[in-house]
């Protein structure tokens, strides 16, 4: 059996969503709680898959896991495992992100690699030499990361790009260093800034926190802390264009509005009106979208998490757009199932080109990723006719409650378990 949401095209969406705590937060936060004997309580966690699978990431470590609604509580041990379990980490690519807490607790760890992804190949590269560099013997062979070191010490650390994941490791591992850190061409996303604070309440001492240079004094140990995760700004992003492509006028709760200026931007130059207050925005559109351009970078640039819905609201809007990927080379995949929908898109290389057309109209379609499916399923509602997204499991190990949150906007989507029909 499998799951698949049907979605009806034609309804404008209006009204309040609330978005809880970021998943790409609340993963690498649940990580840096292997750096504290003791137990760290987590707030505002997001109800999805990938927060249990952490979980078990975290238990194969030595970890008491116990995720209770929106509160994930963690226990570390005295002395973690260093070896990370192949099936834990293989069904969750973010638990790369126990390398850094594991090799400053216990001077080694053993985490194998997750391997690629729809959205293009994933290297751990800056991972490891950023390591190296604090004197972990690192080596990447036989399909896992070991590194071992009898000491870590303060180092200059230059990044060839402000990679997300090697930031976080790198921070993760500097923390218990000794000496002095510096991350040059750090990525500045909230969700390192998330980090940074949650680790300056366990003690840690961080300086340039969401600047691309992070100066980490490392210290001798931390101690377990409770904190908030941040808001889902991709999530609050996704109801943002889910607004304006439907020519609706939703209120989002629950992000910081700063998080996504950027796309709140463009969504005004696309027509729309904005309102934002500290913790929520509201997003009004009236009329169809005009055409504006895309392009991916790491923050504040405009999030490739964000390009498959830039690519949804081009499809619909007045005008040609160009949407250039300059994140991960393989995230244009999906938009062969955007065609099937009618839109008039082509690809080459990092560059989308999309014409947009006055209505889509309704197929059945596959989600590969997480954001791609989100994508499909806001160009399902615009259009003409009942579309079938398919799986629908990529879709739930980002989204919360997708499909409620949905119709409470006034959506006609469902969830239908039935065989597939490929
Ligand atoms: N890269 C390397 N070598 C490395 C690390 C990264 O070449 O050692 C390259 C990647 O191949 C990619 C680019 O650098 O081309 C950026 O990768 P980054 O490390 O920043 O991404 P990540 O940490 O693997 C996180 C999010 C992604 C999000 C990216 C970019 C998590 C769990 N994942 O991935 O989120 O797209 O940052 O913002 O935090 C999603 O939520 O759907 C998702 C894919």
């Amino acid at each position: 059996m499998a799951e698949h949401f049907r979605v009806g095209g034609g309804a404008r969406l209006a009204g309040e969503v609330q978005v809880v705590g970021a998943k790409n937060s609340v993963l690498k936060l649940m990580a840096a709680a292997l750096l504290a004997e003791g137990t760290t309580t987590l707030t505002n966690c997001p109800e999805i898959l990938d927060v249990p699978l952490m979980a078990d990431v975290l238990r194969s470590l030595g970890c008491t896991v116990c995720v209770e609604g929106s509160t994930v509580t963690i226990t570390a041990p005295s002395q973690p495992c260093e070896r990370a379990d192949y099936r834990s980490v293989s069904r969750l690519r973010a638990s790369v992100c126990v390398l850094g807490p594991l090799v400053a607790r216990c001077r080694r760890a053993v985490v194998p690699l997750p391997g690629g992804d729809a959205i293009g190949s994933r290297p751990l590269d800056m991972h490891a030499n950023g390591l190296r560099k604090l004197g972990a013997r690192t080596e990447i062979n036989h399909g896992r990361v070991v590194a071992d070191a009898e000491d870590l010490r303060g180092a200059q650390i230059w990044l060839d790009f402000p990679s997300v994941g090697a930031t976080e490791n790198i921070l993760m591992a500097a923390v218990l260093a000794e000496g002095t850190t510096v991350i040059d061409n750090a990525a500045r996303e909230p969700e390192i800034v998330d980090l940074c604070t949650m680790l300056q309440q366990m003690g840690a001492k961080i300086e340039g926190s969401g600047s691309s240079t992070l100066t980490v004094h490392g210290v001798s140990s931390l101690q377990p802390t409770e904190h908030r995760v941040i808001g889902d700004r991709i999530v609050g992003a996704t109801w943002a264009f889910a607004a304006a492509m439907t020519q609706g006028e939703v209120t989002v709760r629950g992000v910081n509005p700063h998080h996504i200026d950027l796309v709140l931007d463009k969504l005004r130059a696309a027509g729309a009106d904005t309102r934002t207050d500290t913790d929520s925005f509201t997003v009004a559109m009236d009329g169809r979208p005009a055409a504006v351009d895309f392009v991916t970078l790491p923050y504040p640039g405009f999030a490739t998490d964000l390009q498959p819905m830039a690519i949804a609201l081009s499809a619909v809007a007045d005008g040609t757009s160009m949407i250039t990927e300059n994140v991960f080379e393989a995230r244009f995949r999906f938009v062969d199932e955007m065609v099937r929908l009618g839109a008039d898109a082509r690809t080459d290389g990092h560059h989308a080109v999309v014409r947009g057309v006055s209505r889509l109209s309704s197929a059945p379609v596959w989600a590969s990723d997480i954001r791609a499916g989100a994508g499909l399923v806001l160009a399902g509602l615009c259009a003409e006719g009942t579309s079938e997204v398919w799986d629908v499991e990529h879709i739930d190990r980002g989204y919360p409650r997708f499909v409620e949150n949905l119709r409470a906007m006034g959506a006609e989507v469902s969830r239908v378990t039935t065989d597939p029909v490929r």
